[in-house]
């Protein structure tokens, strides 16, 4: 497959597709990172409901082919992360926006290549297909769904994040699909909401890895009404454990998944780290 447009950086044809209306109380999740028993959990829970998704649906974790066919197995509304954009078109990292040899990049120099590995064709086609962009209805409200930013695919934006950086990212939205009440977006890992002049931005976090909080359950959302509030996922992360040891992803996100705190704080803004 060829190089449709920058994976990651620069200016392209925004993909967007309209998810539907949601009128009923709706999940809302991010990053399931390769985790199936994280996403089987989330799974239960939706119990035949939809869950709107951020994107990362591989990453980390031992099951990447597994947890992409349960995702299209579920249908759930999903937009592209980064490494979706970046395994459609093969590419060599993860594109997550690591600092250069930093211990983030140096840990995905690890976990990617199995993660490109364990995507054939089919789940490469299903990943180039996903939209940047997803709209969705819920009552009078208009929320637009993304991963990182919409200037940026891969931008971290945290709960400390200032105002104008969340704003200009509305407005980058609201240039290419019109007026919103509302974001869903993920990338960062941490989940939390804010209100940014009369826009709702919500991080729905991640279902695949704890938030750093030094406690093995990560993270979903249910949004209704204009308010959102965030729950602990409760999952089997011992099985998860053990299957990234038993294929030999052993370089820290592993123990992540039962001790909640990440390998690297490289990423993350001073006021979070530990
Ligand atoms: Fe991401």
């Amino acid at each position: 497959m060829g190089v449709r447009r920058p994976a990651i950086k620069g200016t392209w044809e925004m993909k967007v597709r309209d998810f539907g209306t949601f009128d009923d109380p709706l999940l809302l999740c991010g990053g399931p990172y390769s985790n199936l028993q994280a996403l089987q959990a989330l799974a239960e829970i939706a119990d035949g409901n939809p869950c709107v998704c951020t994107g990362d649906v591989v990453a980390y974790g031992a099951a990447p082919s597994e947890t992409i066919a349960l995702m299209r197995t579920l249908g759930w509304p999903v937009v592209a992360g980064n490494c979706e954009r970046q395994i459609a078109e093969a590419a060599p990292d993860c594109g997550c926006g690591f600092g250069i040899e930093g211990t983030c990049d140096r840990l995905a120099q690890s976990w990617y290549p199995y993660a490109l590995s364990g995507c054939d064709d089919e789940a490469r086609a299903w990943m180039a297909d996903l939209p940047d962009i997803g709209t969705f209805q819920q009552g009078s409200r208009r929320y637009a769904v993304i991963h990182g930013g919409a200037t940026t695919i891969n931008r971290y934006l945290w709960p400390s994040s200032a105002a104008e950086d969340l704003q200009s990212e509305i407005e980058a939205i609201e240039a290419h699909i019109g007026k919103i009440d509302g974001v869903v977006a993920g990338h960062s890992g941490i989940a939390f909401q804010r209100r940014i002049n009369g826009r709702h931005w919500i991080n729905a976090g991640a279902v695949g890895l704890p938030p750093h909080d030094g406690r093995p359950e990560t993270r979903y959302a249910i949004l209704d009404n204009g308010e959102v509030v965030f729950h602990r996922l409760h999952y089997d992360h011992s099985a998860a454990k053990t299957e990234m040891e038993r294929v030999g992803l052993t370089q820290g996100y592993h123990i992540a998944l039962s001790t909640g705190v990440w390998p690297s704080e490289d990423i993350l803004p001073p006021e979070l780290t530990r």
